[in-house]
């Protein structure tokens, strides 16, 4: 009996003449005898010949693009051009026809990806997001290979939660109260020793201090799982929710720290690299043809697949906030809109002008920023002898700005409970948090990398919301 094969398997194989069923999607039917036939194991497709006189009329009136069949058929070399291999059909069965009158992706020319974005549900089907999520699923396996390999543990922490880990207040709440019309308590306010959790409770904005937790007992974990930010920046860098990638390791100060994340950065674009390489390839090309419609100055430098290996193959730079304040200063940004900044004084967070002159004009390499002004960082970050700064790291990546945001942990309970008290945080809510400061506490550190900003960097692409199957932002929420 013959079994069903995958396409990209069909291709891959160097043999001919064997018997497989396939089962895919009509992307292209021509001459009523030749069909481009794709099930999403890659973007090449299979074609299938059929004899001219076995089908019936029919039949060939419901091989439309976008139908679902089964077809059965040998394996044989190819006479046409175009492709080595292709299936001659003993059998076909349609499974699922698609109306070619009112079928979206029927049209002729490649699709806009703002239109793609309109029918979100149906992308997956178009070559360009076949190989985005393709290259996103074997990053996040590269990410879990990666840690594993190191003896990492995989922590699960809580979607759901009470603590603002990073004390920004951007979060969404949960409650179970009916919020038009809450208990309420004395004065006034919402009463929520009435809801379910008997406090406020909200999505995580990160995992970080459940993993701190765990890192006190195991040494190395990492999280990887969604996170949610209620900031409304319509931008193309962020989203409502994201996955993030977050490493935390005890014994670790902020110079082992870096290392591991530049080592992480690279061994999963490596991982891509090596076996990604036909998606890149298509990545690179659609990068290309876009190009070609840009103004020369926007244009990008580097092909894609020569911009992988590059950072694959060059040190990250590192120097302090402060370096960085004096570069901006005493650098005259050329007066292209491209890096036209306002210099900063010392202490102002860096705007995303000022770190694109950093990685992309000053530098040209990805950069790592050390020691942060304390008073623009999260109130758990490591304080320095200086009094003013703390162990910051964020890490800036080309087209991307930054990719990356850690610290090494203050570990001295007096010195972390009088910043929370300075930031006003509820100190005794966090006792669970504190208590890895009271038993047994040692020097750690970890970080956090936004990963559909990893995959924006490595397909490409120019706009978040390409890159997640499912975007949530103010605009698309509805499946
Ligand atoms: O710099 P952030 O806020 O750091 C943390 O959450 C720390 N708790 C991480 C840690 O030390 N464990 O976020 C980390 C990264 C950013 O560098 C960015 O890549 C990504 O998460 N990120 C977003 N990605 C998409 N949309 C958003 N709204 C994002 N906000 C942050
Ligand atoms: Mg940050």
């Amino acid at each position: 009996m013959s079994q069903r094969v995958k396409v990209k398997q069909i291709l891959l194989d160097e043999n001919t003449n064997y018997d497989v069923v396939v089962k895919g999607w009509i992307r292209s039917f021509r001459n009523n005898q030749f069909i481009a036939l794709n099930d999403g194991s890659t973007n090449n497709n299979l074609q299938i010949v059929l004899e001219p006189d076995s089908i019936t009329p029919d039949i060939l009136k419901r091989l439309t693009t976008g139908a679902a069949i089964s077809v059965k058929g040998a394996v044989i070399p190819s006479l046409g051009k175009g492709q080595r291999v292709e299936v001659k059909a003993a059998e076909l069965e349609i499974l699922g026809d698609c109306d070619p009158e009112k079928y979206p992706l029927q049209l002729k020319n490649r699709p806009s990806l703002e239109y793609l974005r309109e029918i979100a549900h149906l992308r997956f089907r178009t070559n360009t997001f076949g190989a985005i999520f393709r290259v996103r699923h074997a990053l996040a396996f590269a990410v879990h290979k990666f840690f594993n390999e190191r003896g990492f543990v995989y922590l699960h922490t809580p979607i759901i939660t009470a603590s603002d880990a990073e004390g920004a207040g951007e979060m969404f709440h949960v409650t179970t109260l009916d919020i038009k019309n809450p208990p309420l308590g004395e004065n006034g306010e919402i009463d929520y020793k009435e809801d379910f959790f008997g406090k406020a409770t909200n999505l995580t904005v990160s995992g970080q201090l459940e993993g701190e937790l765990g890192a006190m007992a195991f040494g190395d974990i990492y999280t990887f799982g969604p996170t949610f930010r209620a900031e409304n920046s319509n931008t193309a860098r962020h989203l409502a929710e994201f996955w993030m990638i977050e490493p935390e390791m005890a014994f670790y100060d902020l110079e082992d720290n870096m290392n591991l994340a530049e080592a992480f950065i690279k061994s999963v674009i490596g991982y891509v690299l090596e076996n990604n390489r036909e998606d890149l390839e298509f990545l690179a090309q659609r990068l290309e043809e876009e190009d070609k419609q840009k103004p020369q100055q926007e244009r990008s430098e580097l092909g894609l697949i020569p911009k992988l290996e590059f950072v694959l193959n060059n040190e990250f730079e590192r120097l302090t906030y402060t370096e960085a304040i004096d570069i901006l200063k005493n650098s005259k940004p050329n007066k292209t809109k491209k890096f036209n900044y306002i210099i900063e004084e010392w202490g102002a967070d860096l705007q995303s002008e000022h770190e694109r002159f950093l990685v992309e004009k000053h530098f040209r390499k990805p950069v790592i920023l050390t020691d942060y002004p304390k008073a623009i960082k999260a109130f758990y970050m490591k304080q320095n002898e200086d009094g003013k700064t703390v162990r910051a790291m964020d890490i800036l990546f080309p087209g991307i700005g930054e990719i990356v945001g850690g610290s090494q942990r203050e570990e001295n309970y007096d010195k972390l409970v009088t910043r929370m008290e300075e930031m006003h945080l509820p100190v005794n809510e966090m006792s669970w948090y504190l208590d890895t400061r009271r038993f047994g506490a040692c020097p750690h550190a970890g970080f956090g990398l936004g990963f559909e900003r990893l995959v924006l960097f490595v397909t490409g692409m120019g706009n978040i919301r390409d890159v997640i199957p499912f975007p949530r932002t103010p605009k698309s929420a509805e499946f």
